[in-house]
């Protein structure tokens, strides 16, 4: 049975990676220092080895790869607000973090890790779909730490052999979003505001456009990543390959959601890009990647799972 660290396997996107490792049988640990993340995201999923830590901290990083194959690094602190509010803090945790993951891994002798890159790496550039080989243009503090991640896991495969693969996300969503902090992914906080009978604020006009991803689809990318042979050193965009802008978005939860109104308008936010959509060419032939969750039913899946969590965390609040 191969054995995964989760890196960060308290947030969402980890803890849907735990989900599955599990569901197939695999040994996992996770290390998480919960910053962001939380114990309860893990919720059900017996046979998980958690390790509470920080992985700036060099010590943390030895323990959490000791005896491991698989490394999927989530580790982050995943936010371009919090990154341009606090620079300093979002590098520790964005490269610091990395650097000691890699060290450990390649002295652990780990078969391969796989990096969650991002989407903002590519910035504003104008052009669409974006392709891995795109000159990458950061503009935030959060993109930059995110591009020099992937540099650093392609240079320690150069370098020292250890085997990394990049996938880039795009934006994602699903359940076990947190909707309860202003950092939080658009799609949770407008599930949540439409729920709560309140309109969401859109910072800019709301014609931005985004390739909205749902959290199984990315699974599926990462999990292929860390099991196809001879694709190291390389960056590998997983998204859908569509692109919603905001506006469609909040149409289309009101629907789902039964709710009406018009959103509120804020000014566009520092450091956030106008469109982005991702050419998934490449996962395709090098992963035999395809989302397999629409947008959708991605959306649907979600509202479903925010409905039952509420109701499980405040039943005497309901009317
Ligand atoms: N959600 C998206 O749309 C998106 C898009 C592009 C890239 N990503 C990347 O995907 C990864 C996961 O993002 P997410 O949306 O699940 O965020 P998340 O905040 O839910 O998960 C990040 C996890 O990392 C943990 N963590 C942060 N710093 C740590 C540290 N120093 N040591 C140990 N644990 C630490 C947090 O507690 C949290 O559990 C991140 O690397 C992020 O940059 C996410």
């Amino acid at each position: 049975m191969p054995s995964y660290l989760v890196t960060g396997g308290a947030g969402f996107i980890g803890s849907h990676l735990v989900e599955a490792l599990l569901a197939r049988g695999d040994t996992v640990r996770v290390v998480d220092n919960l910053s962001s993340g939380r114990r309860e995201n893990l919720a059900g999923m017996s046979g998980v080895d958690f390790l509470e830590g920080d992985l700036a901290d060099n010590g943390v990083a030895a323990r959490a790869v000791a005896g491991v194959e698989y490394v999927l690094h989530q580790a982050a602190m995943p936010s371009v607000p919090r990154s341009v509010a606090d620079p300093i803090a979002s590098n520790r945790a964005n490269i610091d973090a990395t650097v000691n993951l890699l060290v450990a891994a390649r002295d652990a002798g780990v078969r391969r890790l796989v990096y969650a890159g991002s989407s903002s790496a590519y910035g504003d550039t104008p052009t669409l779909p974006k392709t891995e080989a795109m000159p990458p243009a950061p503009l935030s503090p959060y993109a930059l730490q995110k591009l020099v991640g992937e540099q650093y896991c392609g240079m320690f495969t150069r370098l020292y052999g250890l085997e990394t693969v990049t996938i880039r996300y795009f934006n994602v969503f699903g359940p076990r979003q947190d909707p309860s902090s202003p950092y939080s992914g658009v799609i949770s906080l407008f599930i949540k505001a439409l729920s709560e009978g309140r309109q969401p604020t859109i910072f800019g006009d709301g014609n931005q456009t985004r390739d909205f991803t749902y959290v199984t689809n990315v699974v599926d990318g990462v999990l292929e990543a860390a099991a196809v042979p001879g694709i190291a050193d390389t960056v590998i965009n997983v998204a859908t390959g569509g692109r919603v802008s905001l506006m469609e978005l909040f149409r289309t939860l009101q629907r789902v959601i039964g709710a009406s109104g018009d959103p509120a308008f804020g000014p566009p936010r520092a450091g956030d890009v106008r469109d982005s959509q991702a050419d998934i060419t490449r996962a395709r032939e090098l992963l035999g990647y395809a989302p397999s969750v629409s947008f959708e039913e991605g959306l649907a899946r979600t509202v479903e799972w925010f409905r039952r969590s509420q109701a499980a965390a405040a039943p005497e609040t309901r009317s």
